[in-house]
């Protein structure tokens, strides 16, 4: 048996959920196994660093149950001490992610290179006979995500709320903007948003969509807790471009201001966060009145001045058409109050993005296209084991 299938699970089990890494009682992938693994002794090409497969090991105590961070769409994350001191996070991709060897190298460097206080950074690689790991810095106070839902949102005021928006929004605006070659997300969601000690947001995996050639289960799997936060172009042709992440960066938005998560998937596709808080949304930035839309935990305490601006980022931001989405350095400085919501609206008024176009284009993408797409997109992944990958993100274009 290949010593790799070991670490992963077999096709189409994932989703199940029986399967549980360690308890094979090994290791990992061919650790202390026939030595073929971590021929490769460490070293810093390019500028990243280049880990053997028993460095990492060491440094995670053998990928213990222990050392689990948690489990994503690509795999396990264990958290493991370099021995410079360095508190890391490692990921180890399911096998399967298709990419070739130096495909997977050029878009590491690429990742590597970005450094920025929002962005969480990746420290190195490895590669191990089929198996990939990255290996990221390490962020210590779990995800927006945990604090918002999981937790209730407890402890987290306005000011920290606000200042998490802002951190993430100048994360995005960097990768987009400042970045060459610019990079787009690809998996905004509020899983992704890292916290750290100071309740500051560091953006993880950026590029990582891009990295792995998503396998069926897989994708289903990512795919599902990705579904609240995708862009109607990206649902209806797996087009991606900056404005996909402004969407999805909306949907956090939301999520922030309303405490609500951004699809029950229990529940029917009309109660998406997106669909709820649009029209609700409309009417209070018309009339003043948050009521309806405001996270009842806050109790009432906070800045409506600052609650407005997040409210006409978030309504900016979930516009059907891509193009009348705004810039992240223009939600920046909205958040922040340095400029009129004008700039952010460039003429638009909050709600009223969506004028039905007969003609086509993207304006002709209203609600109900939306979310009929939604629906036969829900029910592929929902329905099939054979599902694949190419529509969503194997092969779509960054234009
Ligand atoms: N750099 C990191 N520092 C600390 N914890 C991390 C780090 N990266 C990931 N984690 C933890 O590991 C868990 C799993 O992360 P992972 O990225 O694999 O899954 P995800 O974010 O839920 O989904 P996706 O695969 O789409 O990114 C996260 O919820 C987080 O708690
Ligand atoms: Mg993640």
């Amino acid at each position: 048996m290949d010593p790799k299938m070991k670490l992963h699970p077999p096709a189409g089990s994932f989703m199940g959920g029986g399967w549980a890494p360690g308890t094979s009682g090994e290791f990992g992938p061919g650790y202390n196994n026939s030595g073929q693994h971590g021929a490769i002794q460490s070293q810093n090409v390019g500028g990243m660093y280049q880990f053997s497969y028993e460095e990492l090991a060491n440094a995670t105590n053998g990928f213990s149950q222990v050392n689990m961070l948690g489990q994503g769409g690509y795999g396990l994350v264990h958290k493991g001490v370099l021995p410079d001191g360095r508190v890391v996070a490692v990921k180890s991709l399911k096998s399967g992610s298709g990419q070739g060897e130096r495909e997977f190298q050029a878009e590491v460097e690429i990742i590597s290179r970005v450094h920025h206080r929002h962005l969480v950074s990746l420290v190195g690689y490895c590669i191990a006979t089929g198996n990939k790991l990255l290996v990221y810095e390490f962020v210590a106070n779990k995800t927006l995500e945990f604090h918002l839902h999981d937790k209730g949102g407890a402890g987290l005021d306005w000011s920290t709320r606000l200042r998490i928006a802002v951190g993430m929004a100048k994360g995005l605006a960097y990768l987009h903007e400042d970045c060459s070659p610019r990079i787009i997300h690809r998996d905004i969601k509020a899983a992704n948003i890292l916290i750290d000690n100071n309740f500051e947001a560091m953006v993880a995996d950026f590029g990582l969509a891009k990295l792995t050639t998503d396998n069926n289960t897989h994708v289903s799997t990512r795919v599902m807790g990705t579904f609240g936060y995708l862009a109607p172009e990206y649902a209806s042709s797996g087009k991606l471009s900056e404005k996909s992440d402004v969407f999805s960066f909306g949907v956090m938005l939301l999520e922030i201001v309303t405490g609500r998560r951004p699809i029950d998937l229990t529940n029917t596709m009309e109660d998406s966060l997106v669909d709820w808080a649009r029209p609700l949304l409309t009417k209070a930035l018309e009339d003043g009145n948050f009521e309806e839309v405001v996270d009842p935990g806050l109790e009432g305490r906070f800045d409506h001045d600052e609650l407005s601006r997040m409210a006409a980022c978030a309504a900016a931001s979930i516009r059907h058409s891509a193009r009348k989405r705004p810039k992240m350095s223009q939600i920046v400085r909205a958040l922040e109050g340095d400029s009129s919501l004008d700039d952010l609206n460039d003429g638009v008024k909050p709600g009223q993005s969506t004028t039905f176009n007969p003609n086509g284009g993207s304006d002709a993408y209203d609600t109900r296209a939306y979310n009929a797409d939604m629906m036969k997109f829900k029910k592929m992944v929902m329905d099939s084991e054979e599902f694949t990958s190419n529509e969503y993100g194997g092969d779509s274009s960054d234009k």
